[in-house]
């Protein structure tokens, strides 16, 4: 038995994030781990599968679309799906073992195996209960299940998201259930693997929760990358005979019933805090109406000692918030001052074109009571978004109409999660509209998009 100033108990990125942090601050730290590699869902089937398959999957449609149109003629390439998995899983498995590296080099002992906690500053994993003086629930999540849908990833016919990113084959035909983040990016990659991708979805929008024209525009373009779909729908079952699926559903406007036969369905339709076997009852621990772990504004939950982060607790699931909490934590567990600015944490989808978005909708901006003026550029005025052949999508910054204090930022276009920073930066300072059009922005860059945004916003764009 060993005594710890902290055990985290994950190790996502909230986890690890977490347990690096506290190590750098001087405290004595352990991180327990079930799985095999570290990284959490993000590292082994979340953010950076997902992403290699979306990089390889967008190469492939770059040589077929767009190659030709550039003067680069011959044989297009052919799909290796066991070779794409390998450099899929090679992708991962750097990762996971940088983890591991950096638990060494900060001196984190990693725990093997699944904890339980036993009550405050006691953390049991296999036979050995550990001493800690804090411990951090950094569990993360798991797919929500779907009533009448059974999902067996090892079949490969009906499948979560960690069946999508190893499927044995591509399939011919996919219904995506679930028009969010995952079935949207999942779906793209199949589409541009060759599969014909239906995603049906319960909503009368795909993305909810996305600015409205971000919706329309982003659906449009999804369309013309020939992905169908059905909405307002709402899923009855799933049936599976002979090795193929059926997807019953019913269209909410007018009650009726219609089906679509799939070799591949993927239930793509949320995910849920993952508390399985931490024994939070026991231990009075409490939880939110919505299964989340129940936390204050310094992550503490209702039992002292104990902190939760990430996924598990309430909030977007998306890893750079689970990283913020992490480092924030861990300073305040060091007793010093962690903060989140929940207000400025960016949303990105890695499609192509990729959208971003931080801050508030118009929709949201104008129920909070504000006047706001909204300005809008098309990557149609951007020379290098048109090299791209990928000026389709726009920006659109929201500011206060009386202070010009930037709002919010929604991008549809080339690298979009990667320009969303600078707005993220102005948010942070508090800067005005007009402090991102007087900066001078790199000629030809995508960001100039960003800018033209924000002169949109005052006396008008250039190059609109
Ligand atoms: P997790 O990453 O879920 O890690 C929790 C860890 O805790 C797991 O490894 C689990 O094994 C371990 N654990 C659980 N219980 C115990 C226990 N009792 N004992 C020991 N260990 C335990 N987010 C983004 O921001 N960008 C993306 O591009 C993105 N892509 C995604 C793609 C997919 C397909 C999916 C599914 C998710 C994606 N996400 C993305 C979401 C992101 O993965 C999560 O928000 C993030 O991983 C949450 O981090 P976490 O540390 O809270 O939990
Ligand atoms: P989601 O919440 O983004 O989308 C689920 C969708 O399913 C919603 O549109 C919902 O209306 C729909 N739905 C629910 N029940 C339905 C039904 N019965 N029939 C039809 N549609 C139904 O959840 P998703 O896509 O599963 O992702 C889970 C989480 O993972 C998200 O919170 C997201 O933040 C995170 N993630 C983030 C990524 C990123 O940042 N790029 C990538 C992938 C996941």
């Amino acid at each position: 038995m060993s005594t710890y100033d902290l055990i985290v108990i994950g190790a996502g990125p909230g986890g690890y994030v977490c347990a690096i942090r506290a190590a750098q601050l001087g405290l004595k730290v352990a991180c327990v781990e079930g799985r095999e590699t570290l990284g959490g869902t993000c590292l082994n089937v979340g953010c950076i599968p997902s992403k290699a398959l979306l990089h390889a999957s967008h190469m492939l449609h770059e040589t077929h679309e767009n190659f030709e149109k550039m003067g680069l003629i011959g044989a297009a390439p052919k799909v290796d799906w066991q070779k794409m998995q390998g450099y899929k899983a090679e992708t991962v498995g750097g990762n996971t073992k940088g983890i591991e590296f950096l638990f060494k080099k900060n001196k984190i002992d990693w725990l093997k195996g699944w904890a339980e906690i036993e009550g405050a500053g006691r953390v049991k994993v296999g036979d050995t209960t550990h001493e800690t003086k804090n411990i951090v629930i950094a569990t993360g999540s798991e797919p929500a299940s779907l009533k009448g849908v059974e999902v067996d990833n090892a079949a490969g016919v009906v499948v979560d998201s960690t069946g999508a990113l190893s499927l044995p084959k591509i399939p011919k035909s996919m219904v995506v259930i679930g028009a969010g983040v995952i079935g949207l990016e999942l779906g793209s990659v199949y589409a541009r693997l060759g599969a014909q991708v239906t995603v049906v979805e319960f909503l009368d929008a795909i993305t909810p929760g996305m600015d409205g024209e971000v919706q329309k525009q982003f659906q449009r373009i999804l369309a013309k990358q020939g992905l169908k779909f059905v909405l307002g729908a709402a899923v009855q079952e799933v049936e599976v005979e002979k090795g193929k699926a059926e997807v019953k559903y019913k269209l909410r406007k007018d009650d009726s019933a219609h089906e679509i036969e799939a070799e591949c369905v993927l239930v793509a339709t949320g995910r849920r805090p993952y508390i399985v076997g931490l024994g939070l009852d026991k231990i009075g621990v409490a939880l939110t109406d919505r299964g989340f772990v129940q936390i204050d504004e310094h992550w503490q939950t209702s039992v002292k000692g104990i902190y939760a982060i990430g996924d598990a607790v309430p909030g977007p699931m998306l890893a750079h918030k689970a990283e913020d909490e992490g480092m924030a934590v861990a300073e305040v567990i060091a007793g010093k001052h962690g903060h989140v600015n929940y207000d400025v944490i960016p949303g990105v989808i890695y499609t192509t074109p990729e959208v971003a978005s931080v801050g508030l909708t118009e929709e949201a901006a104008k129920e909070s009571g504000r006047k706001v003026k909204v300005g809008k550029f098309p990557f149609m005025g951007n020379a290098r978004a048109k090299a791209l052949f990928q000026a389709e999508g726009f920006v659109k910054l929201i500011a206060d109409a009386e202070t010009d204090r930037v709002l919010g930022c929604h991008i549809i276009g080339p690298n979009a999660g990667e320009m969303i920073h600078e707005v993220c930066v102005a948010m942070e300072f508090g800067a005005s509209a007009q402090d991102i059009a007087l900066t001078c922005h790199a000629h030809p860059t995508c960001s100039e998009a960003v800018r033209e945004a924000a002169l949109a916003c005052g006396d008008g764009a250039i190059h609109a």
